[in-house]
């Protein structure tokens, strides 16, 4: 049973994360910005048996990162798999009429976050003996898929996918994998009605990473499969 955190899991592809691992046993938190949002959350998942604990957390926020910290010191103690969920879509497609708030904005949520949360919970990872941290990316951040508009979610999830291999070389002495994700195109709220793929399959790479026991160290997947960066 492992001790698993995902951010940003009120809804979408982290709330479901946590409902497949929940179901298989182990120790899950859910996470997410607003704590009525958690709460109802966490309500919703009971309604279907299904435990979980919860903490909220806003990864831009030190302070409440903070809290999280003392939540997992005092509960806990130890961490075994960090799931880095939680993101923003806010641009619109012409790269050209691109806000530069918005861009600040979204690199505020989807790659400082997840470089907070690596960085204040690495102390509980490492006492874990097998850690693992999935960074939920996506492939419009991938070089190699690279195409035109929504440049501040684009270029926050590159750089993203700069963090998972920047600390898959630190941690590989630590013996903790670090792994980016690209869940496919979802039907979440930031997905919408016409993606392709349904919520359950969406989760089910993070699912694996978290749990498999062959898994690889520093690589982007999809599907359970290497994509190029
Ligand atoms: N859906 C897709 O097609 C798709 C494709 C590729 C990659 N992804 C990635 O998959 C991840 C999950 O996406 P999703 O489709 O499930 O999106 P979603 O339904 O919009 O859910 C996003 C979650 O992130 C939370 N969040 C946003 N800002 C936060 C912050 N500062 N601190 C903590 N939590 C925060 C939201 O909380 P609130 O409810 O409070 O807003 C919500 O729980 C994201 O990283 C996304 O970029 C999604």
């Amino acid at each position: 049973m492992k001790v698993i955190l995902v951010t940003g899991a009120n809804r979408g592809i982290g709330r479901e994360t946590i409902r497949q691992l929940a179901r298989q046993g182990h120790k899950t938190i859910l996470t997410g910005r607003n704590a009525e949002r958690v709460r109802q959350a966490q309500d919703d998942l009971a309604a279907e048996g299904i435990i979980t604990d919860a903490c909220p957390v806003d990864v831009r926020d030190d302070n409440s990162v903070a809290h999280l910290v003392r939540f997992i010191a005092d509960r806990y103690g130890k961490l075994d798999v960090l799931v880095n969920n939680a993101g923003v879509f806010l641009d619109g497609s012409d790269s050209a009429k691109a806000d530069i708030e918005i861009i600040r904005d979204t690199f505020d949520t989807n790659v400082l976050g997840p470089y907070r949360l690596i960085e204040k919970l690495l102390p509980f990872l490492k006492k874990s003996g097998d850690a693992r941290i999935i960074n939920i990316s996506s492939g419009m951040g991938g070089l190699s898929e690279m195409n035109g508009g929504y440049p501040g979610y684009r270029i926050s999830k590159t750089a993203l996918n700069a963090v998972t291999r920047i600390f898959a070389n630190d941690l590989a002495a630590e013996k903790i994998r670090v792994n980016s994700v690209c869940p496919g195109w979802v039907k979440t709220d930031m997905g919408g009605e016409r993606a392709t793929r349904e919520v359950d399959q969406g989760a089910e790479t993070v699912v694996w990473l978290a749990t498999a026991d062959n898994i690889p160290n520093g690589k982007f997947l999809r599907d359970k499969k290497e994509i190029p960066w």
